[in-house]
């Protein structure tokens, strides 16, 4: 294998709280380890379009706070064709960047691989995503950040639940994933969690329902994960309006507020650790892995792992969330 001498650092997909840490653990890591660091702005579309910068320690001084990703992020559809990822390795290669290190989540890491196996090029990629639905990695940069966020609006919400003996439904995001969703509620007391994991297998809503949740209750929250799966919060509602007149429903999506704000200690660390991992992997020889937490180690995860879409969710916690709602 070639000796690695730069490498390309580029964030992708949706940001996430913490992916600055991220950069700045990378780009300092890899310095300190004697390689030449590029940033490559908006992911994968600035490696096409040529949006590469020298960094420096100083490119990434005061960042550790931030939100967001100093290097933009972006989908971009024409990386998905062969012709698009071409052009990416032609502009990688024109500044002599012999192996790449890819922040983000999913789609991120499917084009990573992607692009690894056609032309051969060492990748290493850092779970970075709210949405936690990585497989082999306990957590995902972004995550605690985007709970302690869903805690804090639903904290506030409830005042005003109960005020007026209302039943909210708030959406969180994920995607097709329900962690937001289940341990949001659990961290915010919420009476459940209408989750994709478990809504083919049971109607949470007539369960919920049926078990008479409000019985010693004048308010209701419930945390409802966006999907197509789960009718999402508005789906749900309408439900509610014509099944259960009773009840004085109201709905909140979060929205892109999830995606925002300054990442917790837990976040900046988890980013800080896994930088410099992804660096330690390149020295290693590492390829086309993902770096993970499992039970606060490091470990590596093969690309085709990670991104299965199989994340399972801990069942333990469906059944703790139940029995403290009653
Ligand atoms: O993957 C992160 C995420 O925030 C998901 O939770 C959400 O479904 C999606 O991105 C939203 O994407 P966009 O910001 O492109 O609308």
């Amino acid at each position: 294998m070639a000796k690695i001498k730069t490498i390309g650092l580029l964030t992708s997909g949706g940001d996430a709280p913490g992916m600055n840490a991220a950069i700045r653990a990378v780009t300092r890591s890899a310095i300190y380890s004697g390689f030449k660091v590029k940033g490559i702005y908006r992911g994968y579309r600035g490696l096409i379009t040529d949006e590469i910068v020298d960094f420096k320690t100083q490119n990434v001084s005061n960042i550790v706070h931030h939100g967001g990703t100093i290097l933009k992020t972006a989908r971009c559809k024409e990386f998905t064709t062969p012709e698009g990822r071409q052009q990416a390795y032609d502009v990688m290669r024109s500044h002599e960047i012999d192996a790449l290190v890819v922040i983000g989540g999913d789609g991120s890491l499917s084009g990573a691989r992607e692009f690894a196996g056609e032309f051969d090029i060492p990748i290493v990629g850092l779970p970075g995503t709210i949405d936690n639905d990585l497989y082999g990695t306990d957590h995902t940069i972004g995550y605690d950040t985007a709970l302690n966020t869903i805690m804090w609006c639903v904290d506030r919400i409830r005042d005003t639940a109960s005020s007026h003996e209302r039943l909210f439904f708030i959406e969180v995001m994920g995607r097709n994933a329900g962690f937001l969703a289940l341990n949001g509620a659990i961290a915010s007391g919420a009476e459940a969690a209408i989750i994709p994991e478990i809504s083919t297998e049971v109607d949470q809503l007539a369960e919920l329902i049926q078990n008479g949740f409000r019985k010693s209750k004048n308010s209701s929250i419930v945390l409802v994960a966006e999907s197509p799966i789960t009718g999402g919060a508005m789906g749900l509602a309408e439900r509610v309006r014509k099944e259960y007149p009773q009840y004085d429903v109201r709905v909140t999506i979060l929205g892109h507020l999830q995606r925002g704000g300054s990442p917790t200690a837990q976040d900046r660390i988890l980013a800080s650790r896994m930088g410099a991992a992804a660096v330690d992997a390149l020295l290693e020889g590492q390829r086309n892995v993902m770096i993970g937490d499992a039970n606060d180690e490091i470990v590596y995860v093969p690309f085709n792992k990670a991104i299965k879409k199989d994340k399972p969710i801990d069942h333990d916690l469906v059944d703790t969330l139940r029995r403290l709602s009653i």
